[in-house]
């Protein structure tokens, strides 16, 4: 078979990370990455494709445009490229290479998503969508409501929009693992990212300090299953036992991490101990009103600084970029890459900082993790 284009939907900012991780695991050649999207061809049905982590959702790719007017006049265009320019015949049987045909008669069915002030409905532009595509579709097919084997997709972002057919299901952005949710947990590709992010080697010793239903905890642990080899346990935990039991049920069956339940601003852990700090802070919108953000990251950098060894690395997920900033800048750590991204509707940034290792010191010194007895402890 020769070479399939893809496409992959990606949470706007991590572009970059998702296509390093398509390059790693797929030997893939990245074509193209634009907000929240990244293309890629990669030589036969590859399934591993499916154990993408930073991907939401990826497709075979028909056609894209970055032309649209948001005039009626797009809704002619989207049936006259869907009918010339997709090869759908060839795009239905690599689906079919990908996930081979049930018994019964195939069923599909179109969805289309839209964003932007455009001068027609999405209704309207799923209509010339299916008009398009109506002679690719063999006449046994049946069209159903939901649960099809073949979906054909239409997405339109402001001027850019792209049409193919899905490959993934919901399971690659949700995961299997995570059973017990919390309001704000954070999103399973963007924990997945946080975790390349933070140049990770096994003999590291991580640690999650505020980890909710612990879904950074979990991207840690199933990336390092990668390595194939013995890991440090991470540490994990949180002000709430309600959260950290959570943490519990869904890292349970992913390796050994140890979870406590503290303040992370006192935290039970030897001086230097630590290698990677990997966390998503509460937002300023998710905390009291009368406690200032300013002044929580300001005491929490305090605590992590004095945890992490020199060299030491920290991945941050905030809204409040500038508190951040003050607060690690206050305790000397520099900054080494930003990405700009999109959180529960909310601009954030997740940064990766770095301790500077005073002169001369080659290495992390190594550590034991001592708990303090007054904390209870889940593994
Ligand atoms: C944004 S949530 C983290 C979400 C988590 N990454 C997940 O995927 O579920 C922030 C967490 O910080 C916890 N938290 C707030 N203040 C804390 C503190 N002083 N020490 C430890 N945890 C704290 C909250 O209980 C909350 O679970």
């Amino acid at each position: 078979m020769s070479s399939i284009s893809c496409y992959a939907m990606v949470v706007s900012g991590l572009e970059s990370i998702a296509a390093r991780e398509i390059e790693l695991l797929l030997g893939a050649k990245i074509t193209r990455k634009t907000d929240g999207l990244v293309t890629f061809k990669i030589d036969g049905p590859d399934p591993d494709l499916f154990d993408l982590k930073t991907t939401e959702d990826v497709f075979l790719f028909a056609w894209g445009t970055d032309s649209l007017t948001y005039r009626a006049k797009d809704l002619e265009d989207i049936r006259k490229w869907t009918a010339k320019e997709g090869d759908w015949t060839r795009l239905i049987s690599q689906h079919h290479a990908f996930k081979p045909k049930t018994k019964g008669k195939p069923t599909y069915r179109f969805i289309t998503q839209m964003d932007g002030e455009h001068g027609y409905h999405r209704k309207d532009a799923q209509k010339e969508f299916a008009k398009g595509l109506a002679k690719f579709i063999p006449p046994n097919w049946r069209m159903v409501e939901d649960n099809a084997s073949v979906e054909f997709w239409l997405t339109i972002e402001e001027k850019t929009a792209v049409a193919g057919i899905r490959l993934t299901d919901k399971t690659m952005r949700h995961r299997t693992y995570k059973v017990a949710h919390r309001p704000a947990s954070l999103r399973p590709t963007v924990a997945a990212a946080m975790v390349r992010i933070a140049e990770l080697k096994p003999q590291h010793k991580v640690i999650d300090p505020m980890c909710g239903a612990g879904t950074i905890l979990g991207e840690y642990q199933i990336f390092a299953e990668g390595w194939r080899m013995p890991r440090e346990a991470a540490w994990g935990g949180d002000i709430e036992q309600a959260a950290v039991l959570d943490a519990s049920a869904n890292t349970r069956r992913l390796g050994k991490i140890y979870l406590h339940r503290w303040d992370a601003r006192w935290l039970p852990l030897d001086s230097c101990s630590i290698d990677r700090i990997i966390c998503n802070p509460p937002f300023g919108k998710q905390i009291s009103s009368e406690v200032d953000i300013n002044k929580l990251y300001r005491g929490l950098m305090i605590q992590f600084n004095r945890i992490l060894s020199p060299g030491g690395k920290a991945v941050l997920l905030v809204s409040d970029y500038a508190a951040l900033k003050g607060a690690c800048e206050n305790v000397g750590w520099e900054l080494e890459k930003k990405f700009r991204t999109e959180i529960l509707g909310q601009n954030a940034v997740i940064s990766l900082w770095h301790k500077p290792a005073p002169e001369g010191t080659l290495s992390a010194p190594e550590g034991v993790l001592p708990v303090s007895n007054d904390l209870q402890g889940t593994e």
